[in-house]
């Protein structure tokens, strides 16, 4: 039995992103343009091949942009539904929270913050042939040890939930992508925080529940850190992660309508440029983000960094590994590396030089 049997999505959008801050000061993680287009959008496309129509958010942060930027979800072929917690419920606190927004007999909920490839139809068909109460999506990623890690017996049935540690025994991790029977979100408890990972899948192994894998080990990325961010975007652009959402053609540089790149300035390693922004001549953009009305300036280096929305690099700069917030300045000459992060209209005269710090 594969997707035939009728399924509701639940998408996890609500979470601060305390580490894509300052990005995430003014818009919330899952709306950051990821190769051109808020990252939503490209889980709303694998989510409507799946053939998946409804389609519910649980919000909390800036719950008012979703439904400004995506309304009813037509346009998508989607019927989309918000939900917005007064106070943040953590992730199986929401997953409760949207409880009486659900019709069908299961649910699939997405973390809002990961690109995967995995087959949403093949982890469904995991989900009925074994009659599990969830199903998890399980990566095999090359170095468990930064994850807690799940092993499954040779039926697939998840053994444990394992902290982090040094030598893990599997390289097995929870993906964030989980199918739900119905009546187990019912069970977990209502108007507190309750973490779906280490509260409710615990208890309920504890509890004799069948809780099964679905074991994958295609394209994944959680995009919760700034050097995932600029990743995750370049593997969108140059067609590394699935996607059908990209505005343009996968290659190795998207240039968004309005932007003016110099004919001379370098794009490469899956660059965007967004809309109105501007490259000036000799300058080279490579692994990098440029939201819309961005500019750099000629002669410029800027390299595995985002630049917020109507941010500016001065001429001959040098950005590598570096987020500015919108709006700010760097000066001309100025040399920026190693994760410095740059705060939302701070102006850093020209020949200023630092070094991985916050300003
Ligand atoms: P960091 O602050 O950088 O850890 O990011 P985050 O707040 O997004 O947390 P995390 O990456 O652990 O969250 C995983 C997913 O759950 C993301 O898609 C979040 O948007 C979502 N999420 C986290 N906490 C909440 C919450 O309280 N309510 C809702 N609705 N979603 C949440």
């Amino acid at each position: 039995m594969t997707s035939e049997v009728e399924v509701d999505a639940v998408v996890l959008v609500g979470g601060r992103g305390a580490r894509l801050r300052p990005l995430t000061l003014s818009a919330p993680k899952p709306m950051l343009p990821t190769a051109g287009t808020p990252y939503l959008s490209h889980l709303f496309s694998r989510i409507s091949e799946a053939g998946i129509k409804h389609v519910v958010l649980g919000t909390s942060y800036r719950a008012e942009v979703f439904e400004e930027y995506f309304g009813d979800g037509k346009a998508l072929g989607l019927e989309l539904e918000y939900v917005v917690e007064d106070e943040p419920l953590d992730t199986g606190g929401a997953i409760r929270n949207v409880y009486d927004r659900l019709r069908a007999e299961h649910v699939i909920v997405f973390n809002g913050d990961i690109i995967s490839g995995a087959d949403l139809s093949a982890q469904l068909g995991v989900h009925y042939d074994s009659g599990a109460d969830v199903t998890l999506h399980l990566q095999r990623v090359p170095d468990p040890s930064r994850f807690g890690s799940v092993p499954t017996d040779e039926t697939g049935r998840v053994q444990a939930f394992l902290e982090k540690t040094p030598y893990p025994t599997t390289d097995q991790v929870n993906a964030g992508c989980y199918v739900f029977r119905r009546q187990v979100i019912e069970s977990i408890p209502t108007g507190r925080r309750v973490s779906v990972e280490r509260e409710t899948f615990p208890a309920l192994l504890e509890k004799g529940a069948h809780l099964h894998g679905f074991v994958d080990a295609s394209y994944w990325l959680d995009v919760g850190t700034p050097e995932a961010f600029v990743r995750g975007s370049a593997d969108l652009v140059r067609g590394i992660a699935p996607t059908s959402a990209l505005p343009g053609r996968a290659g190795e540089f998207l240039v968004l309508d309005g932007a003016s790149v110099a004919e001379d300035a370098e794009l490469s390693g899956g660059s965007t440029i967004g809309v109105a922004a501007v490259v000036g001549s000799g300058a080279k953009i490579d692994g990098s983000v440029l939201f819309d009305g961005a500019a750099v300036s000629e002669g410029a280096i800027v390299e595995n960094s985002v630049l917020g929305h109507g941010a500016r690099v001065g001429a001959g700069a040098v950005l590598r590994g570096v987020v500015l917030g919108d709006g700010a300045s760097v000066g001309a000459g100025c040399e920026l590396l190693d994760g410095a992060r740059i705060w939302p209209d701070t102006v850093l005269p020209d020949g200023s030089v630092r070094f991985s710090s916050d300003a």
